[in-house]
């Protein structure tokens, strides 16, 4: 059974995005989605991960129908088995990134992985103020906190972007060990062919739907 399957969904704001991208991702894999700026990559992946129903079309998450399902069975669905990355990550600033995290394992009643805070690289400054940390670490935290809830399945809109080559490489590292160990999936949204290609596919996003070229 796929984690997740898109099935010809369509969608407009004041003028059309996408049409008909229709695609599954099975445990263990991953897609990144690359694509010009403004081409609809952030609103599919909202899309995707139950915030945004579409114009057209169906997305089934972990066997549920996520826009015919009511709100409260999404609401849980988001809660327990998806995990976000924004691209600009949502800390409660004057806490500790430890609260953080520990935050997002107690709302979800699951315990964290502390080698996961030690492959992050922020270990250390766990018991640092989120607005004392870099942006890069900031960052971390948040996937940290993502990865906390042991989410079936990661939708993450450019996790690297404020981080140099090595640190994003590193990051990403994690979150691949993550899906492989977890039997999850991971839908990407970078700008970074490097990390683009780690992805077991890589589509670039259009009017007409997705393709495998640019
Ligand atoms: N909630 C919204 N209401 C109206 N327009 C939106 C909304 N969200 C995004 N848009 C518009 O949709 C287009 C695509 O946005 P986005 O999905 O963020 O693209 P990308 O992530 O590929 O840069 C942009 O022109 C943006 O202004
Ligand atoms: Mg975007």
């Amino acid at each position: 059974m796929p984690l997740l399957r898109v099935d010809t969904v369509s969608h407009a704001f004041d003028y059309p995005l996408f049409e008909n991208v229709s695609f599954t991702l099975e445990p263990k894999e991953s897609m990144a989605i690359l694509g010009v700026s403004g081409s609809g990559k952030s609103t599919l992946l909202h899309v995707c991960s139950t915030l945004l129903k579409p114009n057209r079309g169906e997305v089934v998450l972990c066997d549920h129908n996520i826009y015919h399902d009511n709100d409260d069975a999404r609401l849980k669905l988001r809660r327990y088995d998806v995990g976000i990355i924004f691209q600009s990550h949502y800390l409660f600033k004057g806490f500790l990134a430890n609260e953080n995290v520990e935050l997002a394992s107690v709302i979800s009643d699951r315990s964290i992985d502390k080698g996961i805070l030690e492959r992050l690289g922020i270990a250390t400054f766990m018991n640092y103020r989120v607005g004392d940390l870099s942006g890069g670490q900031q960052q971390r935290v948040s996937i940290a906190r993502v990865l906390a809830k042991k989410p079936k399945i990661i939708f993450a809109d450019e996790p690297t972007g404020n981080l140099d080559d090595k640190t994003a490489q590193e990051v990403m590292n994690v979150l691949f060990e993550y899906v492989e160990k977890e039997n999850a999936a991971l839908l990407l949204v970078t700008h970074n062919q490097q990390l683009a290609k780690q992805c077991t596919y890589v589509r670039h996003l259009h009017l007409d739907g997705l393709k495998e070229e640019s």
